[in-house]
């Protein structure tokens, strides 16, 4: 069963996803589909909420940068990456395996 219909996914405007315990942030870029925790590396906020530019998303709290594809923290405050999900696209059901 799929997690999110593509239709639901309108291009960089993520979407948080809750799965097996964890807090997933979704987010289509053209025709393609990342997935990276949710939860900011430098605190406590919800990184769906945040602006995506590109193939980037922008923490609302404090500001770090993010890359989707790669997790890996561009800018500060955050200095530790986050985790990435392969992400999977049939049609239009979207399945993030964790
Ligand atoms: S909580 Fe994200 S940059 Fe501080």
């Amino acid at each position: 069963m799929s997690d999110l219909s593509l239709a639901q996914l309108l291009d960089g405007q993520p979407v948080r996803l809750e799965k097996g315990g964890r807090a997933i942030c979704v987010t289509r870029v053209g025709s393609e589909v990342f997935a990276i925790d949710d939860t900011c590396s430098h605190s406590d906020a919800s990184l769906s909420e945040g602006d995506v530019s590109g193939t980037k998303i922008e923490c609302w709290l404090h500001g770090a940068e993010f890359d989707l594809r790669t997790g890996e923290a561009l800018t500060l405050p955050a200095v530790t990456s986050l985790k990435t999900y392969s992400v999977s696209v049939a049609d239009d059901a979207v399945t993030v395996e964790i």
